[in-house]
């Protein structure tokens, strides 16, 4: 049973992985294409806002590239520094993505209920990832993990969003009015997952060292 669960855990890791990559790496199809070609639902913010949308769609792609590096063992026991290193990039990309991803949801054409899953989603990822920052400055590396995974659930809400518009466009439904729901649905699923999988961490690191080992 535990070596079925380890199995399922490793290959979800893995399959979240390369879509984080992947994700992150059709992000950039801007550089090449141009924001009015590839991006057209945030292009209006080339008029005036163009800080906010270039520090959110160059910086953003970085996280989430970078994040599932971050959950690999072995790397962060035989490279601590890689660890350290890829770290502050992570959290770097989110301070400004993050700040520029809230600028952003005041700005969306789709409405005041999407600008406030946006900017509600904005402002929990700012804060998840600046306690992870602090407690690992604290070396209180038990809620650095903690913090981590809740700020990864929510990095990976990019991964969630673009695989939920593809369900949207097959319903049939006006893109007007799945996108808003999408605001939504693309994060909170994914944290109340995150806290359904710290709850269940918990109970096993909380049992004596002897017991953890053998289950972990
Ligand atoms: C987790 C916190 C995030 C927030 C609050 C956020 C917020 C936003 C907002 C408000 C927009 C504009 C949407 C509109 O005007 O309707 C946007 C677009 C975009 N975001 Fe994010 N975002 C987040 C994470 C990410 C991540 C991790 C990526 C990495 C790939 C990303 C990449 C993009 C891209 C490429 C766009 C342009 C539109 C598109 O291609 O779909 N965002 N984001």
């Amino acid at each position: 049973m535990l070596v079925a669960n380890r199995a399922i855990g490793q290959t979800g890791y893995w399959i979240a992985a390369v879509f984080s990559v992947l994700v992150a790496l059709a992000s950039f199809r801007f550089l090449v294409w141009g924001v009015p070609a590839t991006m057209e639902i945030v292009a209006h913010n080339l008029d005036g806002n163009r800080l906010a949308l270039y520090g959110h769609i160059g910086f953003a792609p970085v996280a989430l590239a970078v994040m599932p590096f971050q959950f690999l063992k072995g790397l962060r026991a035989r490279k601590p520094h890689i660890h350290r290193w890829l770290g502050r990039i992570y959290v770097a990309a989110i301070a400004i993505s993050g700040i520029s991803g809230l600028i952003l949801a005041f700005t969306t054409i789709a409405g005041t209920f999407a600008g406030f899953g946006f900017g509600i989603l904005a402002v929990i990822w700012l804060g998840t990832t600046g306690a992870a920052l602090v407690f690992a400055l604290k070396r209180d590396f038990a809620r650095h993990r903690v913090w981590m995974i809740r700020s990864a659930a929510l990095t990976f809400a990019a991964v969630t969003l673009r695989l939920q518009l593809p369900i949207g466009f097959a319903s049939g439904a006006e893109f007007s009015s799945f996108y808003p729901i999408v605001a939504w649905s693309s994060w909170v699923p994914n944290a109340i997952l995150a806290e359904i999988y710290l709850f269940w961490m918990r109970q096993l690191w909380q049992r004596p060292p002897a017991e953890a080992q053998v289950r972990a």
